[in-house]
């Protein structure tokens, strides 16, 4: 081969690269509280995400020392690394009923019929935790103010803990909640504004006492990833699957290890890039496994893998690398 100058080595070295730059991928490291862009510790446990633009919006569960309520706040992010604090969009002092309680759980979806951001999550009065009550906000902004629009048992009589929100492709959202004293996962149907319960749609395995559901949909399977009921303790996370959410769910199968990597799920974000689209599990090491506030708890996020199409297995990196232009996210 013929020397070539330097210079020329450098020129065919830059034609090499593609021409649509892309953001570097990101490391984030599991088993570890995360910091956001002004070094704060971000607080968004137990918490949802929902995408708006260009960012991913990460609500979740901030507390005072003794576990109660102080905020429901939001930290915004593009490449689900670099995070920055919005808002407290929920406080003490949006509702009187809020003054002091506990909260935990915040999920939001996007009503494209009334422009407005919902808020759902699970409200106990702060002393005991019998409440066992839904409520809802609303914003029309994602990171505004929400405002209080109440808090209920669903259908005004089930006990309703633990507790997620899907918007389905056709806008229909459902709520899934711990009910009967976290015996039973209740599947909801939400009103067209998304603020009250329609229908029960059905009770998932009855008896089974599961918590913390997520549900996300892939190529046209609805899955939901639910834990154990151990109080602050990890234990076996399982999935079931279905083709329609009003449908019949499939029975329960292990996913993760005996503890789910000691954590237990709160999220599912779908990552869609460029090239594919992962589903990053979302989970938390609650600090109250050491006898910890909940502020202490770490995070664990671990991309889902899908030998099949209704089948979704989880492992173990101490670090993985979102890439979200491309949608690539992996152990390292
Ligand atoms: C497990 C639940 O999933 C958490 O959200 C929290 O309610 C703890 N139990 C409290 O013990």
């Amino acid at each position: 081969m013929p020397r070539l100058p330097a210079v020329a080595l450098l020129v065919t070295a830059l034609l090499a690269v593609p021409l649509t730059a892309s953001a570097a991928p990101a490391t984030v490291t599991n088993g570890t509280q995360f910091t956001d862009t002004s070094g704060n510790v971000v607080h968004a446990h137990g918490g949802g995400m929902l995408k708006v633009g260009a960012y991913y919006y990460w609500f979740g569960e901030n507390r005072n020392a003794d576990n109660t309520f102080k905020a429901v706040s939001v930290y915004r992010s593009a490449d689900l690394k670099t995070w920055e604090f919005r808002n407290n969009v929920l406080t003490p002092s949006s509702a009187a009923e809020l003054g002091r309680a506990n909260i935990e759980r915040p999920k939001v979806v996007y009503n494209s019929s009334t422009g407005q951001f919902v808020m759902w999550m699970h409200k106990e009065n702060g002393k005991d935790y019998s409440e066992a009550r839904a409520a809802v906000a609303t914003s029309s902004t994602v990171d505004g103010k929400y405002t209080w629009r109440g808090s209920f048992r669903p259908l005004g009589q089930h006990m309703s803990r633990d507790i997620t929100l899907f918007k389905d492709d056709d806008g229909t959202a459902y709520m899934v909640s711990a009910a009967r004293e976290n015996a039973d996962l209740n599947l909801y149907r939400l009103t067209a504004d998304y603020t009250g319960v329609s229908t029960l749609v059905r009770t998932l395995w009855r008896g089974s006492s599961r918590e913390a559901p997520a549900v996300f949909k892939r190529n046209g399977v609805y899955f939901m990833v639910t834990s154990g009921a151990t109080y602050w303790n990890p234990n076996q996370q399982k999935y079931a699957t279905a083709t329609s959410m009003t449908g019949t769910w499939s029975g329960l199968a292990n996913v993760g290890d005996s503890t789910g990597y000691r954590s237990q799920t709160a999220y599912v974000v779908p990552v869609q890039g460029t090239q594919t689209t992962s589903y990053l599990y979302l989970g938390d090491r609650w600090a109250g496994a050491w006898n910890r506030p909940v502020n202490e708890s770490q995070y664990v996020w671990l991309p889902l893998k899908f030998p099949t199409p209704r089948t979704v297995t989880m492992s173990w990196s101490q670090r993985i690398s979102v890439d979200t232009t491309t949608g690539v996210v992996q152990g390292l």
